[in-house]
């Protein structure tokens, strides 16, 4: 295990990523982790990541001193290099200019993590800081310079502790995985042995030996990838103790029940109950037009319907999440709070309120290393591919009022665009592309006569994660057959908006 010990930098998460590319496993904890758990975990190395403070400030978090004497290698990158240099002993400054974006960084010393460079050589780098070193610890040389700072990479070789100003985990650090690479394997002795699916063996074993054998388990399968993940990594560890509720809230896709009962029931024997619930969550939803109240009512309706399906199993200790590791690192790490956009739809409260411990065996692992783990389990490409859709499904897409037979149109038109995307050999490489339904009436002449309907908005975004996405500029003929075919098939729809807004300022969902 290699600890990444967090300060509060944007690029954290990337830095574990770095690290596992090169098979490597590795955890990211906040800088506040007491130092006795620090010790528990007996990491073969830890880095310090950057962060948004200074290390001389008041109050600016300077973790637990005492890593350095864990024997093992450290990398501080650009604030953990600030910290290296101020707790052993040099001097960290306010830096007379702000250094930000492309430097080049030369090759004093190719030794330590710039082992795998020659000397002299130039390496492009990405700089994001506002301080500077000014004298190192005793014991410590310049093993890189740039011209900004004649301490911008350094290191001391017996101690095997290394300083980068730069980050050598963004990808404008082109051998950036390169430093990393040799601080992994050349300093600190690792192999390059960890993988998605040396992970399932061990996740499998770890449910096996929790669950006991009067135990039982449950899970609510959404379809989606990580539910669907979760729950077939479960069921080959306890088998039939699992059963996964699956609840037709009435807001979703054109098909999706069915495929999910015939993927999950005949071709995985999962212990299955799909509950047909659409009549009390459309009930629920009548009349209401305001999308946080679409949101609350969808979650609590939810959470009412799985509380009963969950009371029928007997002996179900235990509640199956697919929680991924970029979803705990938003809580657990060392942020500020962030304001609440939407509220998410998730099963937060039901644990507590059910009195079910969790088992969320995803927890540490990325969505792309989810759906490789998938793959080792055999599940089928189209499902661990799927593009994300929203726990309050349709509702949000349907703006204004959310009936049976608007839902029946949005749902004709989101095919329509779903089967083209795909045509086109779009579909993996978009984040999601979908419809929304105004509630916006136009006028229209379809033969001779005269037409007074709803409008529907294609939107399609890239996106890494969903916090950030770009509109994606669709091939002209392509969204030219698309709104031929939605207002051509689909009753109810006269006219067809593509949407060109990116997240921020927009969101992708509409609502
Ligand atoms: P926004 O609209 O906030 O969406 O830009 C970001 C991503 O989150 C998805 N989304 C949700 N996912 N429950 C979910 O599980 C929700 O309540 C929810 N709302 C939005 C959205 O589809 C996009 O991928």
């Amino acid at each position: 295990l290699v600890l990444i010990l967090d300060f509060g930098s944007q690029y954290t998460q990337l830095i574990a990523r770095r690290i596992r590319e090169q098979r490597v496993y590795c955890e990211i904890h906040p800088c506040t982790l007491p130092i006795e758990k620090v010790r528990a975990m007996a990491p073969r190395a830890v880095i310090l990541s950057g962060g948004p403070s200074s290390t001389y400030d008041e109050g600016a978090p300077l973790g637990d001193p005492r890593v350095f004497d864990l024997g093992v290698p450290v990398l501080g990158i650009c604030y953990g290099s600030n910290l290296i240099a101020q707790s052993l002993g040099g001097k960290v400054e306010h830096a007379p200019a702000r250094e930000y974006g492309a430097a080049r960084v030369v090759v004093e010393r190719p030794e330590g993590i710039f082992h795998r460079f020659s000397k002299r050589e130039t390496l492009d780098v990405w700089m994001s800081h506002g301080d500077r070193i000014v004298a190192l610890p005793p014991g410590f040389t310049t093993i890189g310079v740039s011209g900004n700072t004649a301490f911008c990479a350094f290191g001391n070789v017996e101690r095997k502790v290394y300083g980068l100003q730069f980050h050598p985990e963004v990808v404008h650090t082109p051998r950036g995985s390169d430093i990393l690479a040799s601080f992994l394997f050349d300093v600190t002795g690792l192999s390059p042995t960890w993988t998605p699916g040396s992970w399932t063996d061990e996740a499998i074993a770890a449910i096996r030996d929790r669950v006991g054998p009067d135990e039982h388990a449950v899970c609510g399968l959404s379809g989606g990838v990580d539910s669907s993940v979760a729950a077939v990594l479960c069921h080959k560890a306890i088998g039939d103790r699992l059963t996964c509720i699956f609840v037709d809230n009435g807001v979703l896709r054109e098909g999706e029940v069915e495929q999910v009962v015939a993927t999950f029931r005949e071709n995985f024997h999962l212990n299955l109950i799909a509950v047909d619930e659409k009549k009390r969550f459309l009930d629920a939803l009548r009349g209401v037009t305001d999308p946080e109240q679409k949101r609350k009512i969808i979650g609590k309706v939810f959470i009412d319907v799985f509380e009963e399906q969950a009371a029928k199993v007997k002996g179900a200790r235990y509640l199956v999440q697919g929680t991924l590791y970029p979803d705990v690192i938003e809580s657990v790490s060392f942020k500020g709070p962030s304001a609440v956009i939407k509220s998410h739809h998730n099963v937060g409260g039901l644990p507590e309120r059910m009195k079910l411990e969790l088992i969320e065996p995803l927890r540490e692992l990325f969505k792309d290393e989810v759906r490789a783990a998938g793959q080792t389990l055999g599940m089928p490409h189209d499902l661990l591919f799927r593009q994300p859709f929203p726990g309050p499904g349709l509702a949000i897409r349907c703006l204004g009022e959310v009936t049976p037979e608007r839902l029946e149109v949005l749902r004709a038109a989101d095919s329509i665009v779903t089967s083209e995307i795909q045509k086109a050999d779009l579909y993996e490489t978009i984040w999601q592309s979908f419809c929304v339904l105004l509630p916006v009436r136009s006028v229209g002449v379809m033969g001779d006569g005269r037409t007074y309907e709803e409008t529907c908005a294609v939107r399609a975004v890239r996106s890494v994660d969903g916090m950030t996405a770009d509109w994606v500029p669709l091939p002209y003929d392509l969204l030219a057959r698309i709104s031929n075919r939605i207002v051509n098939e689909v009753r109810g729809i006269n006219r067809v908006v593509y949407d060109i807004s990116s997240k921020p300022p927009a969101t992708i969902e509409w609502e």
